[in-house]
């Protein structure tokens, strides 16, 4: 076997930091380890310098100018700071009293969208959280129709975290833009995987973090920008007023410096990464399809990132179905909230019933990923459903051509 056990196919959690970038960060722990704001001394130049470098790396990713990019403590804090900076800077009725103004996001975002909105909600503002569909791509058409006069925010993911589709994200910055609306989105997914042009893609505000696109944990930046129009947002922390105000605090020197590496190696490596993850993807999905039945690959069958896939297995038990793949890192469909399992609610806002979605496996792949990691994979996978099939009384009715969704169990 040419690869170590267990197998890592959770990159969408986080991705390992690339050697490359590992040793772009070491000597700014022991020898270049000055404050960044320190003016008058060597220490200060040599930090606030590699600041500047991975400013201009994160910039040149997204087709922005360096001046545009805020460092943050990743996609939470990018996220928080542009949804409730930017509503409390354009609100309509500043008393705050009702009516502050009015909100559009999507209820299958990532919590770190969904709960500043819920915050804002509490404070006087109005959120229309969109229903996807059942193949969960948020259209430019939809967010259109629930534009209103005080509408002053919306914010999309350009790529789902649990499901890997794609929302019309440019489609909707030119939209937003056509009606001088803030357009905010979450892009901690895509960034750094897919190409991304902040002026052609009609982006105001934009959140990534390094930890998904092999740089290291605790940094993330938010795209702020500056002309056309210059959006300002009020800042959440008050201190020492660094990046221009709007996130003060000592800058994580070690972690900017990494997430600028990454940027680079994003920059340069992105397009044949893209290229050899989307024939593995494809050839999970096809063989697991192929060999097992009642399968469901969740989302678009298109409008998808190539490095993620998230599927189903009817008739098998969640739980059971991890403790079978045990050798494979991945994440599945329930997430634990206090003591009990709760199916994903992003699969539940697609009309993926309970069952199906606590059956679901997220994959996601990355840098490292290799064939024979894949074709290890489908083969544990394709045991371990078929096994915990063997023990399932309601597989044995399925397979007698009953539908087991309409029995009417008895209880007593
Ligand atoms: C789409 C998306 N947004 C936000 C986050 C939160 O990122 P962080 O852990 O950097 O705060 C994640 C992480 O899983 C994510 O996938």
């Amino acid at each position: 076997m040419a690869f170590k056990l267990p197998i890592y196919m959770d990159n969408a959690a986080a991705t390992r930091t690339d050697p490359r970038v590992v040793e772009a960060i070491l000597p700014y722990f022991t020898e270049k380890y000055g404050n960044s704001a320190s003016r008058n001394h060597k220490f200060g130049w040599d930090s606030e310098d590699a600041i500047d470098l991975a400013r201009e790396q994160a910039a040149t990713l997204i087709g922005a100018s360096p001046k545009e990019i805020v460092w943050t403590s990743g996609a939470t804090e990018s996220n928080n700071l542009a949804i409730k900076g930017a509503a409390h800077m354009y609100e309509r009725n500043p008393e705050g009293t009702p009516g502050r103004g009015h909100i559009i996001t999507a209820s299958h975002e990532h919590k770190a969208v969904l709960d500043p909105c819920k915050r804002l909600q509490s404070e006087g503002f109005d959120v229309t959280f969109l229903s996807p569909p059942a193949d969960g791509v948020i259209t430019r058409a939809m967010v259109a129709a629930a534009m209103r006069e005080d509408t002053i925010l919306v914010t999309i993911m350009w790529a789902n975290n649990e499901i890997g589709t794609i929302n019309e994200v440019p489609e909707i910055g030119a939209l937003c833009h056509e009606r001088g609306i803030i357009f905010h989105t979450d892009a901690t997914q895509w960034v750094g995987k897919m190409p991304t042009d902040v002026e052609r893609d009609h982006i105001d505000l934009m959140s990534w973090a390094g930890h998904k696109m092999y740089g290291p944990k605790g940094c993330g930046a938010l795209y702020v920008r500056r002309r056309n129009p210059r959006v300002r947002l009020e800042a959440i922390q008050d201190g020492g007023g660094h990046e221009r105000g709007m996130r003060s605090g000592t800058l994580n020197v070690t972690g900017i410096v990494g997430f600028g590496k990454a940027c680079e190696l994003a920059s340069l490596e992105m397009d044949s990464e893209r290229e050899r993850l989307l024939l593995l993807r494809r050839k999970l999905e096809r063989e697991l399809s192929s060999r097992l039945e009642v399968v469901q690959v969740n989302g678009h069958a298109e409008r998808r990132l190539p490095q993620l896939t998230n599927i189903s297995f009817g008739f098998v038990e969640g739980e059971s179905l991890l403790m079978g793949i045990k050798d494979i890192a991945c994440s599945s469909g329930s997430a634990c909230t206090s003591a009990s399992l709760e199916p994903s609610y992003v699969l539940k806002a697609l009309g993926v019933g309970d069952e199906l979605a606590h059956s679901s496996l997220r994959l996601s792949l990355g840098r490292w990923s290799t064939e024979e990691e894949v074709d290890y994979a489908i083969e544990a996978i394709v045991k371990a459903v078929n096994h915990l099939r063997t023990m399932s009384p309601l597989w044995d009715l399925h397979k007698e051509g009953i539908d087991v969704s309409k029995i009417e169990w008895q209880t007593h």
